[in-house]
């Protein structure tokens, strides 16, 4: 229809992209192969049927898994570089990618080297792209401090931090010294909240880690105060609706509340999450939820402009978009 064409058409910025999430299962045995590395899978059609996930700890246990191939520096570069081609195909102008370099440097990967292939790749790619550093919740403070400590060399890289892995047992506070830390460094601040655990999340993310933007926040609307917050602060959230329906977050997506978000007044994007994993990029985002909620144009042209208003790009930048 035409306004799925322009939805798909429209200039756009993604804000909440796992750049490990973006690895195919054709590039993990590509990787598996070159690096020497097993997989418990014989082939692609078996890896792929095994993405069948009830929830957020199903999908990460196999996404650890995929990212076990990622060795070289090369590595990393190939993986950014299949994502930017996407990202370009689906008229994403400027994208902020999430890395996880826990996973890595557990399997003894150099930080440096996670850092400057996925650099490699943003200088050269076909649109705009920074980087933002995620710590893995289920892991440490500690070990969250030990890594800012490592990426320290590269922080002119990356433009942010953020939190992400398992959510439930795992609150935003348990981090409140390294993003304190992070924001003496005057790197952005995001956090997973609200996609499986609850509003009470999303608030001490905002209390104690002062986050900028929330990712996902989608439980947000549980609870009326919080949502008039979150409304009148413009604090943005980085809406996953495939990543949702996959991890059973919503039954289905015409349960979705995406248009309730935006009807609270909320700045709410639309992005991919894990496109490898959960059945696709932006644009398949995007058509997914146009076809089974309510939404017309206004909500798309709301959607792509709050996409650019929510990022972290210069505010010169920002107006070019705008
Ligand atoms: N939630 C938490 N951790 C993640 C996700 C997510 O959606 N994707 C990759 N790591
Ligand atoms: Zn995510």
């Amino acid at each position: 229809t035409q306004l799925l064409h322009i939805v798909q058409n429209m200039p756009k910025a993604e804000l909440h992209i796992h750049i490990e999430g973006s690895l195919e299962p054709e590039l993990i045995f590509a990787l598996a192969e070159r690096n020497g590395v097993a997989l418990d899978y014989p082939n692609v059609e078996a890896l792929r049927a095994a993405y069948d996930f009830h929830d957020l700890q199903s999908f990460l246990d196999i996404y650890y898994a995929g990212a076990s191939v990622l060795l070289k520096e090369q590595d990393f570069y190939d993986m950014t570089a299949a994502y930017l081609a996407k990202a370009k195909a689906d008229h994403v102008r400027h994208t902020e990618i999430f890395f996880d370099p826990q996973t890595h440097t557990a399997r003894g990967v150099p930080i440096g080297d996670v850092i400057h292939g996925i650099h490699r790749a943003c200088q050269e790619g076909p649109v705009s792209a920074t980087l933002i550093m995620c710590f893995l919740r289920h892991l440490s403070e500690e070990d969250a401090l030990a890594t800012l400590d490592a990426a320290l060399p590269y922080r002119d890289l990356i433009i942010g931090v953020g939190l992400d892995s398992s959510e439930v047992g795992h609150p935003p506070e348990k981090f409140a010294r390294v993003f304190a830390r992070c924001r003496e460094l005057g790197l952005h601040l995001v956090a997973h909240a609200g996609e499986e655990g609850p509003p009470a999340y999303i608030e001490t993310a905002l209390d104690v880690l002062k986050v900028e933007r929330i990712d996902h926040g989608v439980r947000c609307l549980e609870d009326a105060a919080l949502t008039r917050r979150v409304a009148a602060e413009g604090i943005a959230l980085t809406v996953c609706p495939l990543s949702n329906i996959k991890l059973r977050v919503f039954d289905t997506m015409k349960e979705h509340n995406l248009l309730q978000l935006l009807d609270a007044g909320l700045v709410a994007t639309v992005n991919s999450d894990d496109p490898a994993y959960f059945g696709g990029y932006l644009n398949e985002n995007f058509v997914a939820a146009f076809e089974s909620l309510p939404l017309g144009l206004q909500h798309a042209h709301q959607l792509a402009r709050n996409s650019f208003t929510a990022s972290f790009l210069e505010p010169e930048k920002k107006q070019q978009f705008l």
